[in-house]
């Protein structure tokens, strides 16, 4: 077996969460993330963008990565380490050092109470970031200076002082305080205005340049991850339906439920979300634990074969894509599209 060169910052393999829904007496399971799959590698920084509509499994596809959530199946690496093995020591110790969130609301992460300057103090004294109290503003100064704040504007100020786009700022630099290789930010910038918006990815892309921080970057607005996103990862009901280079898969989307965006792709703008686009009238409800496709009850290409085979995926175009229109192993008579039902 050949041996990659260095280990994967992240490795996410078939990765599912079952929960359990209580119907009555009784529950059944479902996959809230089902056998997903995403490589960030060591070398290479990047920001990696998921979306997906609500409920896709987005966010508890990153609280398993951020060590909140314990997987159910598959593999969850970072670095050479499983992340459901670290003891809470090594969690503290090293796991947060490397691997910071950044989460929608910036004002629930601060007491209203507490000057927010505090925060990035304690961070610093409890990381051992400095050697010396005394170096601590400059630490600090150092890192507010990369989201564009400086400590004389912050110092003293309770989070209500500040607006939603200063406080999600010292969000960041606060996840930034230990050098993390990777920042998992869920919908960082939902809760901003769009103008806002573009800033704070715009930080983004500047920390993956200069600071080599990747960045999984969630979210329901389709402009700044095709802006911002090296690759992306399509979500539904759990399953990744197409992952590949942004580009790709937002301006030349493969699976069905990718192609639902492409008429948004030419004018995107920036504030435009996945809600306003796609078309989610007809969601079943029995999405998540249907035998076949989960898409097949909505797809507008759903052929016989999608009905009781979960398709695989499939590499196809510079991506992966998890839809039997692409396989090749598929005998094609059998990819026979449904006859409408004769009136
Ligand atoms: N602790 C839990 N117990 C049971 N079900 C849960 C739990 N957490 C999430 N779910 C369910 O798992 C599914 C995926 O939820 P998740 O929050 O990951 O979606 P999401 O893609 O982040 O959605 P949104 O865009 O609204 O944030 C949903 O059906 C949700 O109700
Ligand atoms: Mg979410």
């Amino acid at each position: 077996m050949s041996q990659s060169p260095s280990r994967p910052l992240l490795q996410i393999e078939e990765l599912s969460k079952i929960f359990h829904i209580r119907q009555g007496f009784s529950s059944q399971e479902f996959h809230a993330v089902d056998h997903a799959s995403i490589v960030i590698e060591s070398d290479k920084p990047e920001i990696f963008a998921i979306v997906g509509e609500s409920g896709s499994g987005k966010t508890t596809l990153a609280k398993m990565v951020l060590g909140m959530e314990v997987a159910s199946q598959g593999i969850l690496r970072y670095r050479d380490r499983v992340i459901n093995d670290l003891s809470n020591k090594e969690m503290k110790t090293w796991f947060y050092n490397e691997v910071q969130p950044v989460f929608q609301d910036p004002f629930a992460a601060f007491s209203p109470l507490k000057r927010i300057d505090r925060y990035l103090y304690e961070t610093v004294y409890n990381y051992k970031m400095v050697e010396d109290k005394k170096e601590a503003p400059r630490y600090i100064n150092e890192v507010l200076s990369e989201v564009g704040l400086t400590l004389a504007e912050i110092a003293g100020r309770y989070p209500n002082e500040l607006s939603g786009g200063q406080a999600q700022r010292v969000a960041i630099a606060r996840a930034l305080i230990t050098k993390p290789s990777l920042i998992v930010a869920d919908e960082p910038v939902s809760m901003l205005d769009a103008s806002l918006r573009m800033s704070i990815v715009n930080m983004f892309r500047k920390l993956k340049e200069d600071n080599e921080v990747s960045v999984i970057y969630i979210t329901h607005d389709l402009a700044t991850a095709y802006y911002a996103g090296d690759r992306i990862a399509v979500m539904l009901r759990g399953w990744i339906v197409e992952l590949g280079p942004t580009e790709q898969v937002l301006g030349n989307p493969l699976h069905p439920y990718t192609q639902n965006l492409k008429t948004s792709i030419p004018s995107i703008n920036v504030g435009e979300t996945w809600k306003d686009k796609i078309d989610l009238a007809v969601i079943e409800a029995d999405e998540y634990t249907r035998t076949g496709c989960k898409f097949a009850g909505r797809c507008p290409a759903v052929m016989d074969i999608c009905q009781d085979n979960i398709p695989p995926n499939v590499v196809h175009g510079g991506r992966t894509v998890k839809c039997f229109l692409y396989d090749e192993n598929v005998d094609p008579a059998k990819k026979t599209y449904l006859t409408p039902a004769a009136t």
